[in-house]
């Protein structure tokens, strides 16, 4: 199988030295596409800035802003059979980017105005066709409330809701705790494991749902 995964988070630029940003260390994403690869799987891994090392037996798209992750997603997504979007995207980006350093000098307060970035989910919603699409819900409040509405809303066949309100799932750790919430309706918790333990069943869930559908196929004809 093809499978296009992304990872870490994005940077919006405020000027030349600042910007706005997530915790995301990049660990989850990483790990899937290690998993995927190590499957015997050809995996494209679009990257935000972090400072892991990614394996050989990969293709790498590194890339720094919402936008640019995009762009990446929309090039790949017709030579995927897959896409799992893991990263974390900036939801909000600062409505201009200032050219110099915005001087402290004579400043009491400097007020930021945020702007929407596009969602890549719904971006490439149309361009599903049979690919599988894995979305992550990153949540502090009701993960699985909160999590099912993001799986609709973008038209994923699994969401990975994340609780990352815990010290040991969610941003930074080597260990997480999800829960898997599929659109036939199906519910997988899964207990504490290591990034990379959920990367590979995540991979082979994946590999499951791929030969349903082929069977489907196959059974139509
Ligand atoms: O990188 P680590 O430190 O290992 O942390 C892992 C993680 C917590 C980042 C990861 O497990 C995770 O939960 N990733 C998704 C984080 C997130 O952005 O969640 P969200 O609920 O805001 O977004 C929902 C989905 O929409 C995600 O699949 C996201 O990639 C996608 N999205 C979000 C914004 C946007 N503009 N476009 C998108 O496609």
């Amino acid at each position: 199988m093809k499978i296009l995964v992304t990872a870490g988070p994005t940077r919006e630029a405020i000027d030349p030295v600042r910007f706005i940003s997530n915790r995301s260390s990049g660990k989850m994403g990483y790990a899937i596409a290690a998993a995927a690869a190590h499957r015997g799987h050809e995996v494209t891994l679009v990257s935000g800035p972090v400072s892991l090392q990614p394996a050989a037996n990969m293709n790498v798209v590194n890339v720094v802003t919402a936008d640019q992750m995009r762009l990446a997603v929309r090039r790949h997504i017709r030579w995927c059979d897959a896409l799992v979007m893991s990263a974390a995207v900036a939801d909000w980006r600062p409505a201009a980017t200032a050219v110099k350093k915005i001087k402290k000098r004579n400043r009491r307060a400097l007020s930021l105005k945020l702007v929407p970035t596009v969602d890549i989910l719904r971006d490439v919603r149309a361009l599903k066709g049979r690919r599988i699409y894995v979305g992550f819900a990153a949540e502090t409040g009701a993960p699985e409330k909160d999590a099912r509405r993001k799986r609709k809303e973008k038209g994923l066949d699994l969401i990975v809701a994340n609780n990352v309100s815990r010290q040991d799932s969610g941003f930074e750790t080597d260990t997480n705790r999800v829960i898997l919430l599929s659109a036939d309706g199906a519910r997988e918790a899964w207990p504490l494991m290591t990034k990379a333990r959920v990367g590979v069943r995540l991979v082979r869930w994946i590999e499951q749902q791929m030969l349903v559908r082929l069977k489907k196929v196959h059974d139509k004809r």
